[in-house]
This record gives structure tokens, sequence and C-alpha cells, in this order.
């Protein structure tokens, strides 16, 4: 990298300090809080980010995590159900089906886009299959049309898990308004943040309306609130859990809101110059949209390696390579989901986990070939680094040769780190 410093990540939108202010000398910082006369900032928020997605609905709350868990709740999945996710991916995918009871379906991706194969989720839908999570990754959306036929065909609903996506479009429409429900991380990393938050969009009303109850211990907004007194009243059909999402971070969202979609046009020019840097270079292959995508945006920037090129190493050897060459932060992506250290089902006695199919629970005993090829073969670049210059990347192409000349010694500190991490 060049004379200047990676940008920062998070950093604040021009009105967020304002609106924190606002917040904060409101008399109102939750969403259950004594009602002041006008909507409050969760409100506000929810309808900016429905008006931005081209939802009618939209339901924060307090993170990624929760919005899976009231999404699955609201389409009624529970115990001895099934749900199919993409075997790369955070744990969250896996954890939130654990949590609502039901068996996390693990199955493979489709390596041009690294989401869940439309043919692996047809595979493994069965009469237990209550859900199908899709998630569109780093900086692909899974083939939607495929996946939606799939789930029509059987009667299955689709989630949309745009934690990694907030912006992106297939064939002109947002991703997260195809399914039946998109969900969304606000968390730190993520593309529009408040240090943490999260969000479910959906279309059905009656989905919302539970959805609302799911996330504020069953309560719902009073037709006529009163100055003074909670918003929120007794008023229950679903029993729900305290995930309102805080007033302070519906405040910055509604400002990182307003400049995502610079940052995002910003990412996607920077990407298009590592496109053009890495195309005619041997050996990497960046990850390409699918057709349909109308609008890319990039969490994480995915490029393929071929490992030959790299003296056979993984991914993370070349990452590490890349990194000390460049600045930049490359990373390889997620284990397999059966292989991530934090995807841990037995450990906790509230999950029925008796009689279930080891077979499902523990992924398929094969493996998922192209899951573990991706660990293997693709690196990462994190969304800020994205934000930079345009010469941030005109050291990359020498550099990635220069790995590629020296990989005998690659293939050395590989088996180091190897011999070291051997218990003895
Ligand atoms: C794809 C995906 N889904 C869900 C989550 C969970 O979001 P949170 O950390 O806000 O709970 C994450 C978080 O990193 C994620 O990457």
């Amino acid at each position: 990298m060049g004379d200047f410093a990676l940008p920062a990540w998070p950093r604040p939108a021009q009105n967020a300090l304002r609106n924190l202010q606002a917040v904060l000398e409101s008399g109102r910082w939750s969403l259950p809080g004594a009602w002041q006369g006008r909507p409050s900032a969760e409100e506000r928020f929810a309808a900016r980010f429905a008006d931005f997605m081209g939802a009618p609905h939209c339901v924060p709350t307090t993170n990624g995590t929760s919005a899976l868990v009231i999404a699955l709740e609201a389409l009624d999945v529970g115990a001895g159900d099934e749900v199919i996710v993409p075997g790369l991916t955070w744990v969250a995918n896996a954890s939130t089906v654990l949590a609502v009871n039901a068996t996390p379906v693990m199955v493979d991706i489709d390596p041009a886009t690294l989401c869940a194969s439309p043919a692996a989720i047809e595979r493994a839908i069965t009469e237990r299959t209550r859900a199908i999570v899709v998630v569109h990754l780093f900086s692909s959306v899974a083939d939607l049309d495929a996946i939606l036929a799939i789930g029509e065909r059987h009667g299955i609903p689709v989630v949309e898990d745009c934690s990694h996506a907030h912006g992106a479009s297939w064939r002109g429409r947002r991703v997260g308004t195809w399914g039946a429900a998109g969900t969304f991380s606000m968390q730190e990393r993520k593309l529009l943040t408040s240090g943490e938050g999260g969000a479910v969009v959906c279309q059905d009303g009656a989905l919302a309306d539970r959805l609302t109850q799911l996330r504020s211990d069953g309560r719902r907004f009073a037709p006529h609130p009163v100055e003074g007194e909670s918003e929120l009243v007794a008023d229950c059909s679903v029993a729900g859990t305290n995930y309102c999402m805080s007033e302070l971070c519906a405040a910055v969202l509604d400002a990182q809101l307003e400049a995502l979609p610079e940052q995002n046009r910003r990412r996607a020019e920077n990407a298009a110059v590592v496109d053009k840097l890495l195309e005619e270079l041997p050996g990497v292959t960046p990850v390409r949209a699918l057709p349909s995508v109308t609008e890319r945006t990039y969490y994480q920037y995915a490029v393929r390696i071929d490992r030959e090129a790299f003296g056979g190493v993984t991914a993370t050897t070349v990452s590490r390579a890349l990194t000390a060459e460049t600045g930049l932060p490359f990373q390889a992506p997620y284990p397999p989901m059966y292989r991530h250290p934090l995807y841990r089902p037995r450990t906790k006695r509230r999950f029925l986990l008796e009689g279930r199919d080891p077979g499902r629970l523990d992924g398929p005993a094969g493996g998922l070939p192209e899951t573990e090829r991706a660990h293997l073969e693709v690196l990462t670049l994190h969304h800020p680094v994205l934000l930079a210059p345009d010469q941030a990347f005109d050291a990359l192409p020498e550099a990635i040769e220069k790995v590629q000349r020296e990989a005998a010694s690659l293939c050395a500190v590989e088996s180091a780190s190897r011999e070291s991490a051997t218990p003895l």
C-alpha cells in the first residue's frame, strides 16, 4: 500500500452526532419508553429503511441474530423442523435455527456465487423442511430465481439473510424483498451499522404484525398513544422476547443510511478497479455477480486463487503473505459450518437434540466439497478498503506475482505453522 492509511470503519455519517444528541435529550431512549408526542427514532428509521428497500414493512431488532430468530418464529418454524442453511456463512445462520429448536441442514454452495446452490437446496428438502435461509454472501447474490422457484414448488418459505448486502438489487428490486422475509445485521463490520442492530423487512402485513410482537415481548403499538405513557401495549397474539432496537442505535442508523448509497457507489467503483487489475493475472479470478444482479454491493471483495500457482498452499497462507506485501487486510473465508469452532450444538441443554439425525445436525458425512474448496481457495477483502483512493491497489498485481514467484517459501511457512499447531 502507498503512503496513506487504510480507511477507518466504522465511520460516523454527517448527521450521526446530531441525531444522537436529539435522542439523548428527548426523554425516550427505548422503544417501550414514554411517548413524546412524535414517532420514535426507531419508527423513523423503520420507515426510512422500508422506503430504501422498497418494502412495505420493516421491523428493527437488536441485531442480525435476533432478526433471523424472529423471522423463523414468525414463519412458525419450531421443534422438530428442519431449516436449510448454506455451509459457508457466519455461525448465526445455524445457531438461530437451533435457537428455535429446529435442525440446521447445511448445504453446499455454488462455486460461482459462493452462496447456497439451488440444486443442493432441492436435494436437502424433506417432509420436515420448514424454511430455506439463503445468505447473499460477501459481494454476491444467491440465484434467487432458482431458489424462489424451489421454495414455491415445495411450499417452503425463503428467508433472505442480507447481512452482507445492504442495497444490492436483483432484477431491479432490492434483495431482501424477494423471499418471505429479508433479514439484516447492522453490526459494526457491516455496510450499514450502529455498532449493533438488525432488521427484518417483509411484504405481508400479518407477518409484520407477528414480527413486531415477537421482538417486543408480545407488545404492539397503541393505535392512540398517550403522551408520557408507553407507546407499546399488551395487545398480544404471539409470545415475544425483548429484541427492540434502542433509540440510540436507530438515531445513528438513520444518519448512516443517508451515507450508504454514496459509499456503496464508491466501493463498486474501486471493486471495478481491482477487477481490472486482476483480470490479466494468472492464478487469480475475481468472483463475478450473476447477470440478474442489477446493483452489486461489496461487504467483502472476493477472489478465487488457483492454489497450484501459489505452491499449493491455502488461502489463509496466501492472505497473510499478500497482507504483508500490500498492507491490504486479506482473509480466507469461514470454515464450513460443521467445522466452525463456534458451531457447538451439543453444549446447550435447551436445544431438543434427542432423536435428531446426526447426519443433518453435523453436516453430511462426506462434507460439502465446494464449501471446503472455497475455504481453501478464496481470498476476501473487507469493504472499508474499497473506500480508499484508487491507487491503494496499484501495488497489488506486482505483490501477487511476487507471492507466486516465492511460493516455495510459503510452503515452508505453512508446514511450519501446521507443525506448531500439532498438539504434543
Ligand atoms: C451472514 C450473517 N448473518 C447473520 C449475522 C448475525 O448478525 P449479528 O452479529 O448482528 O447478530 C452475521 C453477522 O456477522 C452475518 O454475517
